[in-house]
């Protein structure tokens, strides 16, 4: 693979090694270069394919807990045969040198522990867990009955993917946390998403209104390029190594 001409400003470089206070938020476009489909990407994206109404709100899920169910379960089946990638490598290397690191991530797959991060906030929930959709419990262990979706031993009712949908609220406390490190970071990175969805999206502007570096990495262009301190519009997992080998040669 041909080195890209990263020229990594030296005040981005002195600010990551210096910064106390860091955040990452990413999107499925960290998730990428790992083989996960994104969402609103034109040819590869899930969107591309299901609109999010048929298969991603509880009122999709009422109308066909099974077509819902089995779409997880593609994507779950997924998310398990592939690996992380150089970008969410890098990104659990980052929170070994930075005092106060934390990863903010949209996605459900589960890469960014898997790659070795600890201080990780899943906004939208991780497909790997399952729950109740009557009791919105978590399901530790059902038996694979021959129901599709499962049914939960404790009511009867449907097993769902521990996962947001649109309409629904965030885990507990998962925003707050998110936002307040937002709020009190010197450097915050925005990787991977199209920044189009909220509330996550307004995580970087509360990072601005502290006067934070706003460092966007993604090939596209997003709403938020405009108000980016650097902007490097090339993938996650070419920037993100290269960027700490750059701060912290090796
Ligand atoms: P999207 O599919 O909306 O955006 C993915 C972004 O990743 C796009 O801006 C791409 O340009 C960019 N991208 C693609 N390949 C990349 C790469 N190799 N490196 C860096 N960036 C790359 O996905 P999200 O922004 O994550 O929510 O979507 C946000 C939320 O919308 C998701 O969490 C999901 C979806 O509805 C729920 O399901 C609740």
């Amino acid at each position: 693979m041909t080195k890209p001409d990263l020229n990594f400003p030296s005040s981005l470089l002195s600010a990551l090694r210096e910064a106390r206070h860091v955040v990452a938020l990413t999107g499925a476009g960290i998730s990428a270069e790992s083989g996960v489909p994104t969402f609103r990407d034109a040819q590869t994206g899930l969107w591309a394919n299901f609109k999010p109404e048929d298969l991603a709100t509880p009122e999709a899920f009422r109308r066909n807990p099974r077509l819902v169910w089995e779409w997880y379960e593609w994507r779950r089946q997924l998310v398990g045969g592939v690996q992380p990638n150089p970008g969410h490598l890098a990104l659990a290397e980052i929170e070994r040198r930075v005092p106060d690191f934390l990863l903010i991530t949209q996605n459900v797959d589960g890469l960014h522990q898997r790659a070795g991060s600890r201080r990780v906030i899943e906004l939208h929930g991780n497909l790997t867990r399952t729950k109740c959709f009557e009791e919105n419990v978590a399901l530790e262990n059902f038996s694979a009955t021959k129901d599709v979706p499962p049914r939960c031993p404790r009511c009867g009712g449907h097993a769902r993917p521990d996962v947001v949908w649109f309409g629904e609220s965030l885990p507990p406390g998962a925003f707050e946390a998110a936002l307040a490190a937002s709020l009190a970071c010197e450097l915050f990175f925005s990787i991977g998403t199209s920044s189009v969805v909220y509330p996550a999206a307004d995580l970087p502007c509360a990072a601005l209104r502290n006067r934070a570096m706003l460092v966007e990495i993604n090939p596209a262009p997003t709403p938020l390029t405009p108000d980016a301190t650097h902007i490097f519009q090339q993938a996650a997992g070419i920037v993100l190594p290269a960027l700490v080998q750059a701060a912290w040669p090796r």
